[in-house]
Formats: C-alpha cells, structure tokens, sequence
C-alpha cells in the first residue's frame, strides 16, 4: 500500500492484534496514542531527537513519532503498558526516579532494550545508550543508578 493512501493496518502492539485505520505514512506515535488509547509512549519532539517516545520495535528502542505505520506493519511493537512489573520498573520505583515523569517511559523503555543485548552494562555502555533521551528535570543520576539496579535486579532472576 502507497504511504498516503488510507488502509486498515493490522499492528501487533503488546502482544495482540490491533487494527487502526490511518494513511500508510501516519507515524506510529500517532497510531499508538490517537487509534489505540496507548498514551505511555510520549509526544515530546516529533521529529526523532528527544526519546520521549520511545518503544520497543522487535526488541529494539526506536523512536515512533519518525516510523511510520507502513513501516512497522510485520514487527512486533512493544509500548511501556506491554511491561508487566519489570525489573526496569522495579527499579525506578525503588530508587524513586521520576520528577515530573513526562520523559521517563522513553527511559525505561532504552533501558529495557539495552538490557535485553547487555545483562551488565557499564558505566559508558549505559551513557551511551541513554545519551539521546533528554529530561528537561534532570534525573540523569538516578535514571543512572536505576539502569544499574535494574541490571542487578534481571540478573538475579536468572
Ligand atoms: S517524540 Fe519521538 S523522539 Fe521526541
Ligand atoms: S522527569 Fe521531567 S522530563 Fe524527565
């Protein structure tokens, strides 16, 4: 289908199946937000440079305010509301990370993501991967030391 063109998409969002009528260019973040009520995933810049908005795209932290619809249309898409009480949650809540929280579902979502292909990530791994995620609170040490204990806690479950 033509970028454009209206269309029924068949989204594999969480797990299930989902159906949402938009234009094969509609970005993802829109899909997500607008067609299906996810709200987890966060509006911040639109044009791919804050990470606010950032999911899991076939287990990969990617950025669906500049993914399209068509683009998307065979992976399997995870938004925060996919976790259920992960490790990455756990760790957020116990080193109480969040200020206002509005940048902090993108975080944990690069974080679930880096996990996923580093069980022990170091200090610069951890920089890296967190390095485009901006929060305009400034909970960069704790979103730090949260990655960590995030870490420790998967760890631990194995
Ligand atoms: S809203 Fe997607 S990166 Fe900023
Ligand atoms: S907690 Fe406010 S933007 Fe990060």
């Amino acid at each position: 289908m033509e970028g454009g063109d209206m269309g029924r998409y068949r989204l594999r969002v969480n797990g299930k199946r989902r159906v949402v009528d938009v234009p094969g260019d509609t970005p993802l973040l829109w899909a997500l937000r607008e067609e299906l009520g996810l709200t987890g995933p966060r509006y911040g810049c639109g044009v791919g440079a804050c990470g606010a908005c950032v999911s899991l795209i076939d287990g990969e932290a990617r950025r669906p305010c500049v993914e399209t619809v068509d683009q998307v249309r065979d992976s399997r898409i995870t938004t925060i509301e996919g976790l259920d009480d992960h490790p990455v949650q756990q760790a957020w809540l116990e080193l109480d990370v969040a200020q206002c929280g509005y940048c902090q579902p993108g975080q944990i979502m690069t974080t679930v993501a880096l996990l996923r292909r580093n069980a022990d990530p170091s200090r610069s791994d951890i920089d890296d991967a967190l390095k485009d995620n901006v929060c305009r609170c400034g909970t960069y040490p704790r979103i730090r030391a949260a990655v960590s204990r995030a870490a420790e806690i998967s760890r631990g479950r194995k």
